[in-house]
């Protein structure tokens, strides 16, 4: 038989303390001790361990069993799932706040059963009213035929729930930071709050083979807050991004135990929900064309090669220190290439004010645009713009040399097929200025 009761666990070490204090008494830690149940066995009843001995088998004589998959009925989210939820999977959808979880969930919960005439979906309400649920599906447009919600925070109830409840096919949890029981006296929100309200729902998936999605908000500094223990506990931690200004979302799944990682689903908001953006392209590259300042490259999102253009804008500075303003790419390293073009292609933009754009709202995160961000400055301080159907794609180094970047091949597969005829790269040219050189923009003023 088990009883239980719940102590203070320090993270650091592991002692256990009957009370909290603010450092832990054992190794002097700061803010280290969680709450947590102790389970404690009565030893008359525990068996010897050799009478469970587990049997020993040989991997090559596995048989290998097939997982089977259920569509979420939304195809960019089954594309970063690996095909789809897994029975008993357990998923944690972190994001800032805002950015759009709960319209994710309520499309998932309408569409992921919409064909079946038995299974329901049960969305686990902690943060928001039944009513403001039922407000924002009227808006998305959505029956909500197949959804029942559960206006709960008492994590015991819902568990309990559950159980009573047959035919449920997936539960969604909005927010895990919101559940709490009544076996820990910590506030709602506090760590051992989180975890154990986020373990008692994964047993109970796992029981019945229920997909269930925690949603996990995000702390400013960018980590799912409550444990970072969180994400060892589930199967797959989505990660849903973006810039709330602009419309465009990014589902990155960062770990999986039942499919591929680095995959990326990507959405827009609008005005009736997130829209997959089937052809990234077009979402990412302007109408206009042959103007000076613009440029074509090709990144890298997870495994999916995405063709986007790069927008600078150079104008005569009046300012003593000259203005670098970006969106989308980081500064140094639009600084760093402007020392590189200032010193080793002779374009000297000391006294400029350099504006660099990413259209279409993606953030760059690897040098592979590199190329691609000095050709669109230079062309936009000679005023000239760049040939039509011109793509760049190549790391810049510091001696003003063309690198290649990962995957270049699959990268240069995907501009062929949009269309693009010449792709600059260091396959064409292994120096800056001779790229340059050869576009006939200017290298000196
Ligand atoms: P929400 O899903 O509530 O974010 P989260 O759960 O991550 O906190 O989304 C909130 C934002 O999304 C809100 O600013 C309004 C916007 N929105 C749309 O633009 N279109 C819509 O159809 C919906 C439902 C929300
Ligand atoms: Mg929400």
């Amino acid at each position: 038989m088990a009883r239980s009761s719940s102590k203070y666990i320090c993270q650091q070490c592991g002692y256990e303390a009957p009370q909290w204090y603010g450092r832990c008494p054992n190794c002097q830690e700061w803010g280290s001790l969680v709450e947590s149940i102790i389970q404690e066995q009565k030893t008359k009843n525990i068996k010897h361990k050799e009478d469970r001995v587990t049997e020993i088998v040989k991997l090559a004589g596995v048989k290998e069993e097939g997982l089977q998959r259920i569509s979420s009925g939304i195809k960019e989210l089954d594309y970063v799932l690996g095909g789809g939820f897994v029975l008993g999977q357990v998923v944690l959808l972190a994001g800032e706040p805002g950015i759009g979880k709960s319209t994710l969930l309520s499309q998932v919960a309408e569409t992921m059963y919409a064909k079946s005439k038995q299974k329901h979906v049960l969305y686990v309400a902690g943060e928001e009213s039944t009513n403001q649920i039922r407000i924002r599906t009227t808006r998305l447009g959505l029956a909500g035929e197949r959804v029942f919600i559960l206006e709960e925070t008492d994590v015991d109830s819902v568990t309990s729930q559950i159980r009573q409840v047959s035919q449920i096919g997936l539960i969604i949890v909005d927010s895990i930071q919101t559940l709490s029981t009544d076996d820990l006296v910590g506030m709602t929100g506090s760590v051992g709050q989180v975890r154990e309200s986020a373990s008692r729902l994964i047993s109970i998936a796992k029981q019945h083979n229920i997909p269930l999605i925690l949603v996990g908000h995000v702390t400013k500094e960018g980590t799912i807050a409550g444990p970072r223990v969180l994400e060892h506990m589930v199967d797959t931690v989505l990660w849903f991004e973006g810039d709330r200004s602009q419309p465009l979302r990014l589902l990155r799944v960062i770990k999986n135990r039942f499919g591929p990682t680095d995959e990326v689903g990507i959405f827009t908001m609008e005005e009736k929900g997130l829209v997959a953006v089937n052809d990234p392209a077009s979402h990412f590259v302007s109408n206009v064309k042959n103007i000076p300042g613009q440029i074509a490259t090709i990144l890298l999102e997870g495994t999916r090669p995405i063709l986007v253009e790069i927008q600078a804008l150079v104008v005569p500075s009046k300012l003593a220190i000259p203005r670098r303003v970006v969106q989308g790419v980081d500064v140094r390293r639009v600084e760093l290439l402007l020392a590189v073009l200032t010193r080793r292609v002779g374009a000297s933009l000391y006294n400029y004010d350099v504006f660099v754009n990413v259209a279409g709202g993606i953030q760059v995160g690897e040098p592979a645009a590199d190329l691609a961000i000095a050709l669109a400055i230079v062309s936009a301080w000679a005023n000239k713009a760049l040939p039509s159907c011109t793509a760049a794609l190549g790391e810049v180094g510091l001696l003003g040399d063309i690198r290649n970047v990962a995957q270049f091949t699959r990268r240069a597969k995907e501009a062929k097929r949009l269309g693009v005829k010449n792709l600059i790269s260091h396959e064409t040219n292994t120096m800056l200025v001779d790229v340059i050189r050869e576009l006939r923009l200017r290298t000196s003023k």
